[in-house]
């Protein structure tokens, strides 16, 4: 997108591309139908490394001779995209591993570290907070705009819920018991 708008001799690496790699956007044009996405196996691999290079080299060159504002600030923006698409095909992958009869898994690393082990709830006093981002780096449509918003006292965990704690409170038969996650006033 950033190469078509502000490259002006960029040649496409094909012509196709455009149609095959649209998830949803219909402001760019024609795409694929979603329940048709799955059918898409081609291009190969190695083509699709190719066209990586291609892309790079390209954003490479354009940054390094016609840099603007405008092109600074989508380029951050497209950066901030991409990283959103490797959570989903991070999550995708982990769910297609746990489909499996033969539970692959996908790393062998521990992620829970020391700083999401600690013990106990951090309280927060009702009152009025400032939410919203309010800075000059980069930040989403969806976190803007800055305004007040009063709270009401809460309670939230100090570490991250684990694995081992789901499965903790679902044998101690946390399932059965609605008093744990239907929300209803006592
Ligand atoms: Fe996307």
């Amino acid at each position: 997108m950033l190469l078509k708008r502000f490259s002006e001799n960029y040649q496409v690496f094909d012509e196709s591309y455009g149609y095959l790699f649209n998830s949803y956007y219909n402001s760019l044009g024609q795409r694929i139908e979603r329940q048709n996405r799955g059918l898409i196996t081609r291009p190969v691999v190695e083509t699709i490394y190719k066209y990586r290079a291609h892309v790079n080299n390209a954003m490479v060159q354009l940054l390094e001779t016609s840099l603007t504002e405008d092109l600074e600030k989508l380029t951050i923006l497209g950066i901030n995209h991409e990283q959103q698409h490797q959570e989903l095909l991070l999550s995708d992958l982990k769910y297609t591993f746990s489909c499996n009869p033969l539970y692959p898994k996908y790393s062998d690393q521990n992620f829970i570290s020391q700083n999401n082990v600690e013990p106990g709830w951090l309280s927060v006093n009702e009152g009025i907070y400032n939410i919203g981002y309010d800075g000059n780096d980069f930040c989403f449509d969806n976190e803007l705009g800055h305004h007040r918003v009063f709270l009401e006292p809460f309670e939230i965990s100090k570490s991250l819920v684990t694995n081992g704690d789901y499965l903790e409170f679902v044998e101690a038969g946390g399932y059965t018991n609605p008093k744990y996650w239907l929300d209803v006033l006592d």
